[in-house]
């Protein structure tokens, strides 16, 4: 059990870490790789910093996922009841949240649905809501590149995938806000029950009304006579709309930012856009757009290094310390989209690795190679030093980004 006074003597996972993300984590890396931190809330996790133990991690059973257990071990520290829970209840059945063989057998059904060929077909549709939004920004010669771009471009994209209609998106955009930021427990749970609400609706009338569509595919797939329950259907087309949207507006954003921050990189882009795969492996490497960190927590005691971490504790597997470790990469500090990112870990890696990492590519890729096109003279509109970061454990993304376009 956490005290105040041990934890004055652990780094703090607050604004000012998330603002200077990575020389806190090179600090951290070098001296105790593997250590003890405190969440703003009180609450103590052990954090994971290096490449290779973050990859062993990420494949070491002991290091469970399962939403159930998570809680008790926040309940146990929660003294103050000060602790804000990552999402609404009823929400949390997904494959995300938990272990095999719960998550084997969701991510087979999942898979059936979300196949290769359905993302590939969607491509047209990207390049045409890509075009539109770049027509509606060459009408200013200034924007924030979030609110005009990298914001609508992702979540237009998931929402018509999975069919959700045009009137609700100005809501997903504040429920999933409220839910991945550090709101306050009454404003989290309001949102999650106000999307549960909806996302039950959305079925129902898509089992009305079947469509070539991912929610008709998840509503129909089955495997071995099994099927997802209504529950299971709602938390996992929640985790769709969240994991699908959030995450590709800071890879956008944060891609703009590096390249802005880079200009020979946005000169080589411009000079080959074919460098735009590299571009985007290298922004998940350089300055993922999601979850700086991933929760687990220990089924047993797990020794890593020097360090015994004992069962039933929280460990947050540190995706962006391990992008940034010099032993891995070389001058991890450096942008540069012609190296090889390959081996990163911002989509994760072992069971969990991320069921979206095509979709996410696609659009990426889409979008800073039009961007590049149509805007070759993209500036920054404000300092860039002035940035500042969004405030949560689960993303990495910038509140705005001022740019100039002409
Ligand atoms: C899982 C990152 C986009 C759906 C994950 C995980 C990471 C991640 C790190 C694993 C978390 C863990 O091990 O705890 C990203 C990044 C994205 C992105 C950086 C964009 C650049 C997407 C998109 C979708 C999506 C577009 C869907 C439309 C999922 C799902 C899982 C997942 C369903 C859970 C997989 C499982 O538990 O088996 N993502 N994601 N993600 N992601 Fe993504």
């Amino acid at each position: 059990m956490p005290t105040t006074e041990a934890n004055a003597e652990l780094p703090v996972f607050d604004a000012e870490f998330v603002d200077d993300l990575y020389a806190k984590y090179r600090e951290i890396r070098s001296e105790t790789p593997v250590q003890r931190m405190v969440t703003p809330q009180g609450m103590q996790l052990w954090v994971i910093t290096r490449y290779e133990d973050a990859r062993n991690a990420l494949t070491d059973p002991r290091l469970a996922k399962d939403f159930r257990r998570t809680g008790e071990i926040m309940d146990r520290m929660d003294r103050d009841g000060g602790i804000r829970r990552p999402f609404n209840s009823a929400l949390n059945e997904q494959m995300l949240n938990l272990d095999p063989p719960d998550h084997t057998r969701l991510r087979k059904l999942v898979v059936k649905a979300f196949t290769a060929r359905r993302v590939e077909n969607l491509r047209p549709r990207v390049e045409q809501i890509a075009a539109d939004l770049l027509d509606a920004m060459s009408e200013h010669d200034e924007v924030d590149l979030l609110d005009a771009f990298a914001f609508p471009l992702p979540i237009q994209v998931i929402c018509e995938l999975l069919g959700v209609d045009e009137e609700r998106r100005d809501d997903f955009r504040q429920w999933t806000n409220t839910l991945l930021d550090a709101s306050s427990a009454e404003a989290t749970s309001q949102a999650g029950a106000a999307m549960a609400e909806y996302l039950v609706e959305l079925i129902a009338a898509k089992r009305a009304e079947p469509a070539d569509d991912l929610l008709t595919a998840l509503i129909e797939a089955t495997e071995d006579a099994d099927r997802l329950s209504e529950g299971e259907l709602v938390s996992m087309v929640f985790l769709l709309l969240v994991a699908g949207h959030e995450t590709t507006v800071n890879l956008i954003g944060n891609g703009v930012l590096a390249l802005l921050r880079n200009p020979e990189q946005w000169a080589a882009l411009k000079a080959d856009p074919e460098l735009v795969a590299g571009a985007v492996e290298e922004t998940l490497r350089f300055d993922g757009p999601v979850m700086h960190g991933t929760l687990r927590h220990t089924t047993e005691p797990v020794t890593i290094g020097e360090v015994t971490i004992p069962e039933g504790e929280l460990v947050w597997v540190g995706l962006a310390s391990a992008n940034h470790d010099p032993d891995r990469f070389e001058a991890p500090e450096s942008f540069d989209i012609t190296r090889d990112a390959q081996g990163h870990l911002a989509f994760g890696h072992g069971i969990h690795f991320c069921l979206g990492a095509p979709l996410a590519r696609m659009e990426g890729q889409i979008a800073l190679r039009r961007l590049a096109e149509r805007f070759p003279d993209l500036a920054p509109a404000a300092e860039l030093d002035d940035v500042r970061w969004r405030f949560s454990t689960l993303i990495h993304g910038l509140k705005t980004l001022p740019v100039r376009l002409k």
